[in-house]
C-alpha cells in the first residue's frame, strides 16, 4: 500500500491562511470590496517575502467579518483538507480576525466555525480542532485580549492557545501573561519560534512561555544542545518545510533541517501553515519529504503516529482516528 492511501494529522494551519483564493475573491465580490491587487494573472495569492506575505494574509482575511463568513471559510478549508486525505487537523483561530478581541463576538464566530466542524466531519470525515492564537506584531497588550478569548471558551472543540505572527516584534516574556492565561483556562500551549528567530529564540521561548509544542522550531537546528534539550523533555516541533522553502527562510528543500531534528531524536512532525498561499497540500508534503530525503511509507506512518501523539484533543478522540 502507497503512502498516498494513509490517513493523515495534520497541527500546523491558520485558518484564514487555508482560504481558497477562489472563496476571497467570491466573499469579497458578494461585498464589492476590491483586493485584485493581492492575485496574480492565474489567480493566485501574489506573495513574497514574509512582510509582504504577512500583508497579503491580511488584505485577504479582511473581506470575512461576519460569523457566517467564518462558518464557510471553514467548509471551504476543510473540503481542501479532506481532498488531501487529512483525518484529523488543528486549525490556528484568530479572535483579532473575529471579532478584534471582543469576547462576545469571538463567541459567536467560534460557534460559526464549530458549526461547520461538526458538518464537515459528518460530511468529509475529517476531525477540526481550533487552538486561539495571538497575533505577535499586534502587540502584547492585543495579546492579553485575544488570551482572554481564549480562557472564557476553553475546553470541547477549543483545546489550545499559542502565538504567530512577526516574530522579532518583542520577546517571548512580554506575552507571558496571554500563556499563563490560557494555562490556567486548562488549554494546551504551542508557539511559533525559531521559523525567523534562529535558536536562542527557541530556547527563550520554551524558558519564558512554556509550550509544549513549537511551530517550526527550525532554528533549533543550528544548536545541538539545545536540540538535546528539547528531545529530552519531548518538546514537538510543527515543522512546515513547504512553508519555510516558499518564505526563504531555507534556501531549499534539499537544505531544510528537518533530517537534523530527527537525527538527534527531536519529534517532529508536518504540517502546511497557509496551504493555498504557498502552493503546498498535505500530499506534497510528503511528497517532497519522499523525493528529496527518501522518507519511506514507514517513516511517514511514523511522522503521522508523533503528530496524533502530540493533538491536543483527548484520548476518546485519538482512538477514534488512530
Ligand atoms: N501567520 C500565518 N502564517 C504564519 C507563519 N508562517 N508564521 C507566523 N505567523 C503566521
Ligand atoms: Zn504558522
Amino acid at each position: 500500500m502507497s503512502w498516498r492511501n494513509l490517513p493523515k494529522v495534520e497541527l500546523h494551519l491558520h485558518l484564514e491562511g487555508g482560504a481558497p483564493p477562489a472563496f476571497i475573491r467570491g466573499v469579497a465580490a458578494e461585498k464589492h470590496i476590491d483586493i485584485s491587487g493581492i492575485f496574480d494573472e492565474r489567480g493566485n495569492y501574489r506573495t513574497g517575502t514574509f512582510e509582504h506575505f504577512l500583508k497579503v494574509y491580511e488584505a485577504a482575511t479582511s473581506v470575512l467579518t461576519t460569523p457566517e463568513d467564518y462558518r464557510r471559510l471553514t467548509l471551504a478549508v476543510l473540503e481542501e483538507s479532506a481532498a488531501h486525505g487529512v483525518v484529523y487537523s488543528e486549525a490556528f483561530l484568530s479572535p483579532d480576525f473575529c471579532g478584534g478581541g471582543d469576547v462576545a463576538a469571538w463567541r459567536d464566530h467560534l460557534a460559526a466555525i464549530e458549526d461547520a466542524a461538526k458538518e464537515a466531519e459528518a460530511r468529509m470525515g475529517v476531525t477540526l480542532r481550533g487552538i486561539v492564537t495571538s497575533v505577535r506584531h499586534f502587540g502584547p497588550e492585543q495579546a492579553r485580549l485575544t488570551a482572554l478569548c481564549a480562557a472564557e471558551t476553553a475546553g470541547g472543540f477549543l483545546t489550545g492557545y499559542g502565538l504567530a505572527g512577526a516574530e522579532t516584534v518583542g520577546r517571548p516574556r512580554d506575552y507571558a501573561w496571554g500563556f499563563d492565561c490560557a494555562r490556567e483556562a486548562g488549554l494546551r500551549l504551542t508557539c511559533h519560534a525559531g521559523e525567523w528567530g534562529g535558536a536562542s529564540m527557541v530556547a527563550d521561548t520554551l524558558r519564558d512561555l512554556r509550550p509544549e509544542r513549537i511551530g517550526h522550531g527550525i532554528g533549533a537546528a543550528t544548536d545541538p544542545a539545545l536540540m538535546e534539550r528539547i528531545a529530552e523533555a519531548g518538546v514537538v516541533l510543527e515543522v512546515c518545510p513547504g512553508s519555510n522553502v516558499y518564505l526563504g527562510a531555507v534556501p531549499s528543500w534539499e537544505k531544510h533541517p528537518i533530517e537534523v531534528l530527527r537525527a538527534r531524536e527531536v519529534k517532529v512532525t508536518v504540517s502546511t501553515d497557509d496551504p493555498p498561499f504557498f502552493g503546498t497540500t498535505m500530499t506534497r508534503e510528503w511528497e517532497m519529504l519522499e523525493r528529496t530525503f527518501g522518507w519511506t511509507e514507514d517513516d511517514l506512518r511514523a511522522l503521522n503516529r508523533v503528530a496524533l501523539d502530540a493533538a491536543f484533543c483527548d484520548e476518546a478522540t485519538k482512538e477514534r482516528i488512530a
